[in-house]
């Protein structure tokens, strides 16, 4: 896949570990200049990048405020001209409780929607103005099976990853006319650190039951994910848009 994205300027929110940071680099690999961004230091996603010989920075942003986005867009827009793609990868997901849904708080909730959902809209609403400068772009957005199978005791994640899904349809029907294409990727349980957070110790078992239900019966690694990332940023996809990618080995067949 290398070169697939020469010449495009890719934002990944939500860099600084697990699947972003994994996103961001198999971005760059494919030729594009990448910023991660995230709340937190992304540095150790930036050395991964370099260390290929690729090219990539760092931008410290949190997703509920619009303003820290909107100055990040306008300062890539500065320095690099144009952005092509934006990944909406950050989300609350690591630390959320696991609880019946009469029993989760309003402010886990609030905490849920604003970084899970209005962070989306904030991350659009900042770069959508130099996409369309550009002539078009490709926004993706990080959903969940989550959201399309209902993932019991989790509502809060459960809803803010369905209303991602909405996003994408209303937003990809919205943007059509300026050739920016939206689409979502929707993965079963990824092996990552936040799925190891969120599970905790009953990581073995809930991986194990989630594997049952696959045609693919191995857990799913960021890499599986990544490439479906790097094919809706390309040209490969460029007539697709409005879509939910399935990414979990075959438990859902549309
Ligand atoms: N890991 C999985 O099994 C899985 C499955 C389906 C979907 N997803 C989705 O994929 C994405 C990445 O998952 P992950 O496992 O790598 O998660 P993670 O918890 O490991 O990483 C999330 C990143 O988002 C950042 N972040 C959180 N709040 C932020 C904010 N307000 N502003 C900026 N950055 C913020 C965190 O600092 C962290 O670096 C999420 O959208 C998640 O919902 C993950």
């Amino acid at each position: 896949m290398t070169n697939m994205l020469e010449g495009k300027v890719a934002i990944v929110t939500g860099a600084a570990r697990g699947l972003g940071q994994m996103f961001s680099c198999k971005l760059a690999r494919a030729g594009a200049v990448v910023v991660a961004a995230d709340r937190n230091n992304c540095a150790e996603t930036v050395a991964e990048i370099k260390k290929n010989g690729d090219r990539g920075t760092s931008y410290q942003a949190d997703v509920t405020d619009h303003k820290s986005l909107k100055d990040m867009a306008d300062k890539v827009t500065r320095d690099y001209g144009r952005i092509d793609i934006l990944v909406n990868n950050a989300a609350l997901y690591a630390n959320l409780t696991s609880a019946p849904f009469d029993n989760l708080t309003e402010e886990e909730w609030d905490d849920c929607m604003a970084v899970n959902v209005k962070g989306v809209w904030n991350a659009c609403r900042a770069v959508v103005p130099t996409m369309r400068e550009c002539d078009g772009g490709s926004i993706i957005n990080m959903a969940s099976l989550a959201a399309t199978y209902g993932l019991p005791f989790c509502l809060h994640y459960t809803a803010s990853k369905a209303a991602v899904i909405g996003i994408t349809r209303g937003l990809a029907r919205e943007l059509g006319r300026h050739w920016i294409r939206v689409n979502a990727i929707a993965p079963s349980a990824v092996a990552t650190e936040g799925t190891r957070d969120f599970f905790g110790d009953k990581f073995e078992h809930a991986t194990e039951v989630i594997r049952s239900n696959q045609s693919l019966r191995r857990t799913l690694e960021p890499a599986d994910v990544a490439g479906q990332v790097v094919y809706l940023a390309s040209d490969a996809s460029r007539f697709v848009t409005g879509q939910t990618l399935m990414v979990d080995g075959g438990t859902t067949l549309l």
